[in-house]
């Protein structure tokens, strides 16, 4: 589970929506995942992987769309922080979570929280300075 704390807003109503959006996706698969009573629920998180990529395609051209349109100096780095990330999602093997391997599941979900988590407080809480 990922937990939404006050401190992570950056100011900018937007995108601290989205922000939390993430956070909601993720946990929906934390939720299922810890669900035992559900017998096939992987292409169920195999579905919400798709809206989690897709919501952060969608979060990422915005987010970018705003420091460009403040000037921000640090868009280009920011850019590429998010399209490293995109690469990693995109490299997701559904197949193995299809196939019930809860570990690699878990592994991948902590490390888009963590990601997050440190890209909102390191990075995006910069951009309004
Ligand atoms: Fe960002």
């Amino acid at each position: 589970m990922v937990t939404w704390e006050d401190n992570y807003a950056i100011g900018v109503e937007a995108i601290d929506e989205q922000h939390k959006e993430l956070f909601q996706i993720s946990n929906r698969i934390y939720d299922l995942l810890k669900n035992d009573l559900i017998t096939d629920k992987y292409d169920s998180i195999i579905e919400i992987i798709e809206e989690l990529k897709n919501y952060t395609i969608y979060h990422f051209e915005a987010e970018e769309e705003y420091m460009k349109n403040i000037g921000y100096k640090k868009l280009l780095s920011q850019k590429v922080a998010h399209n490293d990330f995109l690469e990693k999602m995109e490299g997701i093997d559904l197949e193995q979570i299809d196939n019930g391997h809860n570990e690699y599941l878990l592994g991948i979900l902590d490390f888009v929280c963590e990601w997050l988590v440190e890209h909102i407080i390191k990075e995006d809480r910069l951009i309004v300075g």
